[in-house]
């Protein structure tokens, strides 16, 4: 396959930054097409830890063009600071129909959860509903607005008053047009050089017939259409999304990869029916250092559910499964796979749209034995554990998908590939 997506099959932070980068290294073009810097990509490569926000995960290679797309929503401060860490030559090209997030973006998300008392979505404040909920109302500014000082000046003049009523009726302070528009200048004349039609040059790189790799943040489980609404995030991390975020046609993408960890872990607020506490979720915590990197929240951790990935499945289409994080389950005694849910005495095998109804379903488990071997050395299949090897099989089995690699530990260098994707 030659243009391909790497989806998150649960509810985010499956390692989508370390697949992404493994598979970028055989990449000509990768691809952020939605979100913005609340999502946190780790890659580890040559002993060293990145964390990237809003950067795609082929920024460290030269020989890679890295597109952010009109799907996004870029943070012009964040975007600056990110980028002056990049000690390596890089490409990178921002779409001029991407959107911008502003100061007041941020603040406003702030608001917003403050007023939702004990409703709150457990967002990572760094605006992105608020930018979003701009674009879909046509209220926001793309990033060809943005760079040119008159269109951004007149946005600001027309579109603070509203903001600031917003701020100051719930007692946050405001913001001053100028100051604004001089501090946000700053970064527009940084950005500007990279800012173009996107959609152009993936269409015409498509034509040239370069390898593509289209890098999705956040998880299905958190898209505003098919996730646990509200408690998700406000754009569509499916593949579904990736030609109208990137302005390519849909018959265009060959394929997606649908990243899963091992068990399942989650952020923020909202219902998880496989979640588990006491000693065993600390120690999975611990050893899978299962902290937030845009946010450093702990995450919370759950048993390994197959009707999320059937779901991601049927949304999003999922040609292969990227397991990570295995080495994690390493001493667990026992494992469990949710493989139904019982709704009111029911077996059912689907997620309910409402999350009421969501939050009555009780996981039905099916037990597999563990392993106790350390494998974070492990480099085929073949070297695993027969109990690890039987728990990819019917993780595989129950979701009818090929699993295509796997990790066994954070560095690019512990995936194992089993399919020939890419
Ligand atoms: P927002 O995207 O900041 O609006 O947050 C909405 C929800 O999505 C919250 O529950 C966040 O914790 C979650 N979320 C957003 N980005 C990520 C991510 O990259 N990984 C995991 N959860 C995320």
């Amino acid at each position: 396959m030659k243009r391909i997506v790497i989806v998150g099959s649960q509810w985010g932070d499956e390692g989508k930054g370390k697949i992404t980068d493994y598979l970028a290294q055989r990449a000509e073009v990768v691809v952020r097409y939605q979100g913005g810097n609340n999502a946190g990509h780790t890659v580890v490569f040559d002993g060293n830890k990145y964390s990237l926000h809003l950067l795609p995960s082929g920024i460290f290679n030269p020989k890679i063009k890295n597109v952010m797309a009109n799907g996004m929503v870029i943070d012009p401060k964040g975007f600056v600071d990110e980028i002056s860490k990049i000690e390596t030559p890089y490409q990178i090209y921002i779409s001029n129909r991407a959107h911008v997030v502003l100061p007041f973006h941020k603040k406003i998300d702030e608001v917003n959860e403050l007023m939702k008392a004990d409703q709150k979505i457990g967002t990572t404040h760094k605006g992105i509903g608020p930018t979003y909920t701009d674009k879909f109302a046509r209220t926001g500014l793309r990033m060809a607005a943005f760079i040119n000082p008159q269109l951004f000046k007149s946005y600001l003049e027309n579109e603070l008053p509203y903001k600031n009523k917003i701020l100051s009726d719930a007692g946050f302070d405001t913001f001053d047009i100028d100051e604004v528009f001089e501090t946000y200048q700053t970064y527009a004349k940084q950005i500007e050089k990279h800012v173009c039609d996107t959609s152009l040059l993936l269409n015409q790189w498509i034509e040239e017939d370069k390898k593509i790799l289209f890098e999705g943040a956040q998880g299905i489980m958190l898209c505003v259409d098919h996730g646990t609404y509200p408690f998700v995030t406000s754009s569509s991390p499916t593949a579904a999304s990736v030609p109208l975020n990137t302005g390519i046609a849909p018959w265009l993408l060959e394929g997606s990869v649908g990243v899963t960890k091992a068990y399942t872990t989650r952020v923020g607020e909202g219902v998880f029916p496989s979640e588990i506490s006491g000693d065993l979720a600390h120690e999975i915590r611990e050893r899978g250092h299962e902290y937030g990197t845009t946010t450093k929240r702990p995450r919370r951790i759950g048993w390994l559910d197959t009707v999320v990935l059937r779901h991601a499945k049927r949304v999003s289409g999922l040609s292969f499964l990227a397991v990570t994080l295995l080495d994690v389950l390493s001493g667990v005694k026992t494992l469990k796979i949710v493989t139904h849910y019982k709704l009111d005495g029911i077996i059912i095998d689907y997620v309910p749209a409402d999350v009421h109804t969501y939050e009555k379903c009780i996981p039905v488990y099916e037990t597999l034995p563990g392993w106790d071997e350390d494998i974070t050395g492990v480099t085929s299949f073949d070297q695993l554990p027969e109990q690890a090897k039987n728990y990819l099989n019917r993780l595989s089995e129950l979701v009818n998908v090929k699993i295509g690699m796997f990790s066994v530990g954070p560095d690019r260098v512990q995936t194992v590939e089993i399919e020939e994707i890419f």
